[in-house]
């Protein structure tokens, strides 16, 4: 297989920490997003490319030979619940695109992120089985259902060699993300840092399954370089460590003794009272190696240390 990579979504959390690792291991990416990075570009090849854009997406597919598509955009939890429409035309159409443009251009393999959003009340809410009933209650878990089905789906029909992970909440010191709903776990972070004080948008409660970026970004490249027979699923359960807003707090106070806190639920505490307190990841750990190296002290640190040498 050539290494040529059409990641979309290129300017989010996930992606700007995924293009340097691909590049670093010989792969030539070419960087998609809906509009300019605010930056200066460190990405040797980028294109403007609106994933609802059929004809664009499949002229850049045909221009770079691309043999990967990572299909990274996507309208985050919160945010898809404050534009449906938006989320409905983004998330579906694109990922509808992604595929159809795929096998329609022989592309060998795509990849694209589901998340625990794809489980909704009635999932067993404790060690979250890979397969379970979904029914997720948000814009956003549905469109992940609609890409981990619709995935399956080219897989068995066309062969095309489609992969999914369900991520949890990604933290990183490299981006404030926005429109998610574990988005406190990052704010955290910084708040504490720039202003001593946090006010958390869920209760003290709410616990969530959580992993460090470099776990995500190195267990994201294992589970695309794994040889397909190896593979049971095509969608599978990854976590790294579940916590709650009051738990990380009493661990970044053990570095930031006076940090202070003040739990403001709004609407996204009704989207995460609906999904896992933890997963279950044993069919990635059978059958690929899927390991997490972070738990809640490694990541605190590695925060903390981060955001501070910056
Ligand atoms: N982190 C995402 C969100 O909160 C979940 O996939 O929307």
């Amino acid at each position: 297989m050539n290494k040529q990579v059409l990641i979309t979504g290129s300017s989010g959390q996930i992606s700007s920490e995924l293009i340097p690792e691909l590049t670093a291991r010989g792969y030539s990416i070419i960087a998609t997003d809906v509009k300019l990075p605010k930056t200066e570009f460190e990405y040797e090849v980028f294109e403007i490319l609106d994933v609802r854009q059929k004809k664009e997406m499949e002229r850049l597919v045909s221009k770079y030979d691309i043999s990967l598509i990572i299909h990274n955009a996507s309208i985050l939890s919160a945010k898809g619940e404050q534009d449906p429409s938006l989320a409905l035309d983004v998330n579906f159409e694109g990922t509808r695109n992604v595929l159809e443009v795929a096998r329609d251009a022989e592309v060998e393999k795509v990849f694209s992120p589901s998340s625990i959003a794809a489980f909704g009340p009635e999932t067993p809410k404790e060690n979250t089985p890979n397969d379970v009933i979904t029914r997720p209650k948000t814009i956003y878990g549905i469109s992940k259902v609609f890409t981990e089905l619709l995935g399956e789906y080219f897989w068995g029909k066309y062969q095309l060699d489609f992969r999914c992970l369900r991520y949890p909440g990604i933290i990183t010191p490299n981006s404030i993300p926005s429109g998610g709903t574990t988005d406190w776990a990052i704010e955290m972070f910084f708040e504490a840092l720039n202003n001593g004080n946090y006010r958390c948008f869920v209760n003290k409660d709410t616990q969530l399954p959580m992993m460090s970026m470099r776990d995500c970004v190195r267990g994201t490249l294992e589970f695309l370089e794994v040889d397909s027979k190896k593979l049971t699923h095509r969608t599978y359960n990854v976590t790294g460590i579940s916590f709650t807003p009051a738990e990380l707090y009493n661990e970044i106070k053990t570095h930031l003794p006076s940090l202070k806190i003040e739990y403001l639920p709004d609407y996204r505490q009704q989207i995460a009272d609906t999904w896992p307190k933890s997963i279950d990841d044993n069919f990635a750990r059978r059958d690929w190696g899927w390991q997490n190296s972070d738990d809640l002290k490694s990541i605190t640190k590695w925060m903390i240390d981060s955001l501070k040498s910056k």
